[in-house]
């Protein structure tokens, strides 16, 4: 029998190839995907995961993928979970999970297998898709297995199974990155009390350090979704990699936050989403022009419900798709320009404009125009306001 690994090419995933080998008796096919980490050295990956014992690697560049199918998806929605995040992580599992699912087929494996801790969100965002995808697979969680307690005992089992270890050395904090953000957790964040130092941030600047002068920012909007900056069409990860280089370098979307993790516990972290807290501000901005008042507030009450889901790792949930088709046909005409305005961390709007937008300036103009009549508004106060008044007659015995 074969397993398919998430595999990083760190510390943890090294010796996990050998523990499955050694514990399960199978072969081991590497799988790293590209969603945008950054410092992948792809050249000396494969040598790597085979000097560990895997037979082979496979890489898979997802990021247009990535951005396109669960990150504007989140975007249109305004998917943010616990008021402040922007679901980095959350997004990403899901489609590095379906390409394992494909990757195992492709290699005849029945059995799948991660470096997650048994204490965090991420496994169950990874299990859960498998389950969705093919509930057949089998799923081997060492952390959850072994006696491998903190990196010496790593290092040790590496060494005792012959395993090069690897050379890069570890970040005091435990990192996840990927085109959307970066999260830091551990280490003194673990402390509430605590703020992050200066040098922990790696996406954008300390707002105090960013340039004194503004910076517009010109986003284009088809339907809920960004097309353009600046008047260019991109691809999505082309669009998403350029407003992180513009937001990083105003000190945008720094986020810091203590959230509840779905196994219960409470968990600080700082999350660095430059380019995502750009586009949320956009799209966010064009709907006030294009959304109604109802409209908008159903939109945002299911929003709440859509990054539970995507935050506990229900992204293949036919619940989830199902608001996906509402946010697709309640976002239709969300389409226009935003221009914002970037400056220490802050974002401002300069302006927007929609083909579709139900603002009417001869309706809403201080100008009197013929539409609206100011004589209607005594009626409709009296009635909207009826309620209001026999309470408050009965309260005074009138
Ligand atoms: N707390 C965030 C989440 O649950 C970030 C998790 C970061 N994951 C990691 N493997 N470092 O989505
Ligand atoms: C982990 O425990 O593997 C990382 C943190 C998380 O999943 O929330």
């Amino acid at each position: 029998n074969k397993v398919v690994l998430a595999y990083s090419g760190g510390l943890d995933t090294s010796v996990i190839v050998p523990w499955l080998k050694e514990n399960y008796g199978c072969e081991v096919v590497c799988f790293t995907a590209d969603v945008g980490q950054g410092d992948m050295e792809l050249d000396g990956l494969e040598k790597k995961a085979k000097a560990s014992g895997a037979s082979q690697l496979v890489v898979r560049d997802l990021k247009e993928e990535f951005v396109k199918d669960y990150i504007y998806p989140c975007v249109r929605a305004g998917a943010i979970y616990e008021r402040k995040y922007l679901l980095g992580t959350s997004m990403a599992r899901p489609v590095i999970a379906k390409a394992m699912v494909d990757v195992a087929k492709e290699v005849g494996a029945d059995a799948v297998s991660h470096g997650c801790t048994g204490k965090g969100n991420d496994q169950v965002r990874f299990e859960l898709s498998f389950f969705a995808l093919n509930p057949a697979l089998n799923v081997v969680v060492p952390w959850r297995e072994w006696d491998i307690m903190g990196r010496e005992d790593a290092i040790e089992y590496a060494k005792k199974h012959n395993v090069p270890v690897p050379v890069s050395r570890k970040s005091i904090y435990s990192r996840d990155r990927n085109l959307w953000h970066l999260s830091h957790e551990g280490d003194i964040l673990e402390d509430p009390a605590n703020e992050p130092n200066k040098d922990m941030y790696m996406m954008s600047v300390d707002p105090v350090d960013a340039p004194n002068e503004p910076e517009y920012v010109e986003m284009g909007i088809v339907s809920g979704v960004p097309v353009s900056v600046n008047g260019k069409e991109m691809t999505p990860a082309s669009l998403l990699s350029l407003l992180n280089d513009i937001g990083g370098k105003h000190g945008i979307g720094r986020i810091d936050m203590v959230e509840n993790r779905l196994v219960g516990m409470k968990s600080r972290g700082v999350y660095e989403t430059p380019g995502g807290t750009i586009l949320n501000a956009a799209v966010r901005e064009l709907e006030s022009l294009t959304l109604d008042r109802d409209t908008m507030q159903v939109k945002d009450s299911l929003a709440l419900k859509y990054a539970e889901l995507v935050y506990a790792g229900r992204w293949f949930d036919p619940l989830r798709e199902s608001m996906d088709a509402f946010m697709e046909k309640i976002t239709e005409t969300t389409t226009g320009s935003v221009t914002l305005k970037l400056y220490k961390g802050s974002i401002m709007v300069a302006s927007r404009t929609s083909p579709n937008s139900l603002y009417r300036e001869d309706i809403s103009s201080f100008e009197t125009g013929d539409i609206y009549n100011q004589a209607d508004a005594a009626g409709f106060i009296r009635l909207y306001g009826l309620p209001t008044r026999v309470r408050s007659m009965l309260e005074r015995g009138m």
